[in-house]
C-alpha cells in the first residue's frame, strides 16, 4: 500500500492523515442500526489504522450512546501520545432539560463525560456538532476557550455550520482573544458537492481544514445498492436509501461512472470515490463496519486518478454555480483560483 500521506490541520503546526477514521461504527449497543461493532473488531480496526499511519480519529459523545468513545479510547490506549482524538459536543446526551446544545452547561458537562469515556485528560480537537440558536455564540465560545485554557481541549472546530455562523465564530474568537477554530466537519462527496459554493471559499480564505464526513454516502458510492436492491444489514437497508441532492437516477448514473473509472484504475467505486475527495486536498473520514471494508478503503491511496478522470467526474456531478459566485468569477477572471481549491493545492 501506498505510504500515508499528511497535511496540517487547520492552521496549527500539527499533521494529520489525509484519511482519518470515523468512529460511527464502533459500539455493540448499535442505537442507530449503523455498525454494532465490539471491542475486539474496534481494537483491530485501530491497530490496523495505526499501522497505516492514520493519527487522526473522529467519534462523537452521541455516537452509539457513548459507546463510540468508550470502545476508541480503549481502543488507542497503547497510541495515546502518537494520535489525535476528535469529538463532538451539541447533541442530546441524557434526558435532563439541559443534557443537549452548547450552553456553556452542557459544554462543561459532556466534555467532562467525553474525556472520562475514552480514558484520556485532553481532547485534541473538540467540535461543535452543529450551531445552537437557542445560546448566545459568546456563551459557547467561552466555554470552549476556558477547556482550551484548563489544557483539556487543543484545538477547537466546527461541524454542520453554514458559511456565514464559520465567519461569525471565527471573527468574534479573534475579537476576543480565543483560540482560533482550525476545522470544519462536514458532508462532501461525489453524491453532494454543496460545501463548494459557500463552505470551501471560507475555510480556503480562513486557513480550516475540511473533515469530510460520509465520503460514500454512507455506502452508496462503494456500487453495492440498486433501485430494487438494497440488502438487509446494511446501511440502507437498515435505514433506507437516501438521494437528497439528485434524484434515483441521478444517483445510480454517477454511481455507473463511477464503477466505470474502477474498471479503467483496476480499483474499486468505493476507492474512486475517496480518491476523487483525496485529490482535492482534504481529510477523508473513513468508515467501516468490516475489516474488509476498512482495507479497502485504505487502497484509495494506492489509485491514481488522471487529470482527465478527476475532471469527467467533476462534470458529471458538479452543481450549478450560485449567485454571487459566478458574477466574482466572471468580474474577477485571472485573479483568484477555483474557490474550492485548499490553500495549500494553490499553484501560484
Ligand atoms: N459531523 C457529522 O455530522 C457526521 C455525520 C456522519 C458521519 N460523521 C463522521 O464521518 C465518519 C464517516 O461517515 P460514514 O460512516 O457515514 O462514511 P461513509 O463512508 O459514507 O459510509 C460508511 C458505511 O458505508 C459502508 N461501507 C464503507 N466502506 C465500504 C466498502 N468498501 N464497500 C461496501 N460498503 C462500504 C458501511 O456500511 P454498511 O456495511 O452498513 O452498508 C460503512 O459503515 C463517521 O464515522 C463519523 O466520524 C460525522
Amino acid at each position: 500500500m501506498a505510504d500515508m500521506k499528511y497535511t496540517p490541520l487547520g492552521n496549527t503546526g500539527v499533521d494529520v492523515s489525509v484519511l482519518a477514521l470515523g468512529a460511527m461504527t464502533f459500539g455493540s449497543k448499535d442505537a442507530w442500526k449503523l455498525g454494532g461493532l465490539g471491542q475486539d473488531t474496534v481494537d483491530k480496526m485501530v491497530s490496523r489504522a495505526v499501522d497505516a499511519g492514520i493519527n487522526l480519529f473522529d467519534t462523537a459523545d452521541v455516537y452509539d450512546e457513548g459507546e463510540s468513545e468508550k470502545t476508541l479510547g480503549k481502543a488507542l490506549q497503547p497510541y495515546r501520545d502518537k494520535v489525535l482524538i476528535a469529538t463532538k459536543v451539541r447533541g442530546r446526551i441524557g434526558p435532563g432539560v439541559n443534557e443537549i446544545g452548547l450552553s456553556k452547561h452542557h459544554i462543561r458537562q459532556a466534555v467532562r463525560q467525553s474525556l472520562e469515556r475514552l480514558g484520556t485528560r485532553w481532547v485534541d480537537l473538540y467540535q461543535f456538532h452543529s450551531w445552537d440558536a437557542r445560546v448566545p455564540l459568546d456563551e459557547s465560545i467561552e466555554a470552549m476557550q476556558d477547556l482550551v485554557e484548563e489544557g483539556l481541549v487543543n484545538y477547537p472546530g466546527v461541524s454542520n455550520f453554514t458559511a456565514w455562523q464559520m465567519a461569525t465564530v471565527q471573527a468574534r474568537a479573534e475579537e476576543r482573544g480565543f483560540s482560533r477554530y482550525e476545522t470544519a466537519q462536514m458532508n462532501y462527496s461525489l453524491l453532494n458537492r454543496d460545501v463548494e459554493h459557500e463552505i470551501l471559499p471560507f475555510l480556503n480564505y480562513s486557513k480550516m481544514s475540511l473533515l469530510v464526513w460520509s465520503p460514500l454516502h454512507g455506502g452508496v458510492l462503494s456500487g453495492k445498492y440498486s433501485k430494487d436492491s438494497k440488502p438487509p444489514g446494511t446501511r440502507a437497508g437498515n435505514r433506507g436509501l437516501f438521494f437528497p441532492f439528485f434524484d434515483e437516477k441521478t444517483g445510480f448514473d454517477i454511481v455507473e461512472r463511477v464503477k466505470q473509472v474502477g474498471k479503467e484504475q483496476d480499483a474499486t467505486p468505493a476507492q474512486i470515490a475517496l480518491s476523487w475527495l483525496l485529490s482535492k486536498g482534504h481529510i477523508v473520514l473513513v468508515g467501516a463496519k468490516t475489516m474488509e471494508q476498512f482495507e479497502e478503503n485504505l487502497g484509495a491511496l494506492d489509485v491514481n486518478l488522471s487529470n482527465d478522470q478527476i475532471g469527467k467526474l467533476d462534470e458529471l456531478t458538479r452543481h450549478r454555480v450560485q449567485y454571487p459566485n459566478w458574477m466574482i468569477e466572471r468580474q474577477s477572471s485571472g485573479r483568484t483560483f477555483p474557490v474550492s481549491e485548499p490553500a495549500w493545492n494553490r499553484k501560484n
